[in-house]
């Protein structure tokens, strides 16, 4: 176990499938606004838009609006995974957090990528669960996109990217199995 705060919490970082029945802290939720103010974009345009989504109805109409539009597309495999995990696909979170962006910014998914691990981190760093859900997409470009997209209040001009639901963990899980292999070093041969 590395004493270096920050590699251990990358460390023990989990996606976490079950939260408490409890708010956060008003604390809580400034240290992740904190978090979202440091996040780094290209050319520091800092173009993404997040939705702090704290009104449990709203969530759980996005996740439904997502189990509908599998419903509609006949995503069996999809729908399966959902039912096999929770009712909901947020799994009872108290905050969603949606960041999307304006179209056509060629780096829009990787800072959006950055900011979702950034605010993975720092849920971690406070004792806080979360768990990156890329599934809600689907609520944003199916039928209900209209509505939802109005509940998350995601600006007109912008995409929806990526969500993260953090809370306080319910469950513990065991690191995903690591693939060293996928690692090359490339060093000067001559040394
Ligand atoms: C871009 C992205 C999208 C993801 N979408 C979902 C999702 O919709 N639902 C879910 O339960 N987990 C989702 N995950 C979590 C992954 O399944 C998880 O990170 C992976 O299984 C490794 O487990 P770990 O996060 O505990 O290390 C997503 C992760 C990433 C990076």
């Amino acid at each position: 176990m590395t004493s270096n705060s920050v590699l251990r919490v990358i460390d023990e970082r989990r996606s976490i499938r079950a939260f408490e029945n409890k708010e956060l802290s008003q604390d809580e939720i400034e240290q992740l606004r904190q978090a979202v103010l440091a996040v780094p974009t290209a050319m520091n345009l800092q173009e993404l838009k997040y939705s702090f989504i704290l009104d449990q109805n709203i969530i759980e109409e996005i996740s439904q609006a997502v189990i509908k539009t599998f419903e509609q597309e006949g995503n069996t495999e999809a729908l399966e995974r959902i039912k096999s995990r929770h009712t909901s696909i947020f799994y009872g979170a108290p905050l969603l957090i949606t960041i999307s962006a304006p179209e056509g910014n060629h780096y829009s998914e990787v800072n959006a990528g950055i900011a979702v691990q950034t605010l993975a981190l720092a849920a971690q760093s406070i004792g806080l669960g979360s768990c990156i859900i890329g599934m809600a997409r689907s609520a944003f470009a199916g039928s209900k996109a209209k509505k939802c997209r109005e509940l998350a209040s995601i600006p007109s001009d912008c995409e929806f990217i990526i969500s993260i639901a953090i809370g306080h963990s319910a469950t513990s899980k065991e690191p995903h199995e690591s693939q060293p292999d996928n690692i090359t070093f490339v060093r000067n041969s001559s040394n």
